[in-house]
């Protein structure tokens, strides 16, 4: 196999880069598959009365699309790669794929917002696997996390204070939990979605 620097930085820093980039494609994998199942929720939504949710899940798609894009490069320079087909991969993962053919908003909301729950989880693990050792991975993972939190917050606006109330306290504790990962490390620039 031919060297990378990328992944030797990383691994004398004592990062277990196989289990990170095998971390960093299964979330590569899932924000695409995100956006292939939100596209379709956002078709179910057309004609019912679901605008505002529709408008939510319209940014929510192209911000997880973005997620996508930002995650790739990062997989190639620490000399991973992506599968050659991904059919298996985006069927298996995520809240999304029991998307019910017909739904309502009512059906959609606890979906949706599950993917989100799932997806801060994701990026939480990634950035305590990489926190002080691979500087670049934390803040993409940070950045994508920040996100995510608020597309969790935006669904559970939606569902309201009554009906989200088991949720919310899993929100709190998210959101609290960002203090205890610290913030972005200042010296690398990463784009926001
Ligand atoms: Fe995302």
């Amino acid at each position: 196999m031919a060297k990378c620097v990328g992944r030797e930085l990383v691994e004398a820093k004592g990062v277990d880069v196989d289990r990170l980039l095998n971390a960093l494609v299964e979330r590569a994998l899932a924000e695409l598959g995100n956006y292939y199942y939100f596209t379709l929720v956002r078709i179910h939504l057309l004609g019912v009365d679901g605008e505002a949710l529709r408008r939510i899940i319209e940014q929510v798609r192209e911000q997880d699309r973005h997620h996508f894009e930002m995650l790739v490069p990062r997989i190639y320079e620490l000399g991973g790669r992506l599968p050659e087909t991904v059919e298996q991969e985006l069927g298996a993962l995520g809240a999304l794929r029991v998307l019910p053919a017909e739904a309502d908003v009512p059906s959609i909301l606890p979906i949706v917002l599950r993917a989100a729950e799932e997806s801060v989880h994701a990026y939480t693990d990634l950035c305590m696997m990489t926190a002080g050792k691979d500087r670049h991975t934390y803040n993409l993972a940070l950045a994508i996390r920040r996100d995510e939190i608020q597309h969790q917050v935006r669904f559970l606006e939606m569902l309201g204070r009554g009906a989200a109330e088991p949720r919310l306290q899993t929100s709190a504790d998210i959101l609290l939990s960002v203090a205890q990962i610290g913030p972005p490390i200042p010296s690398v620039g990463i784009a926001r979605a």
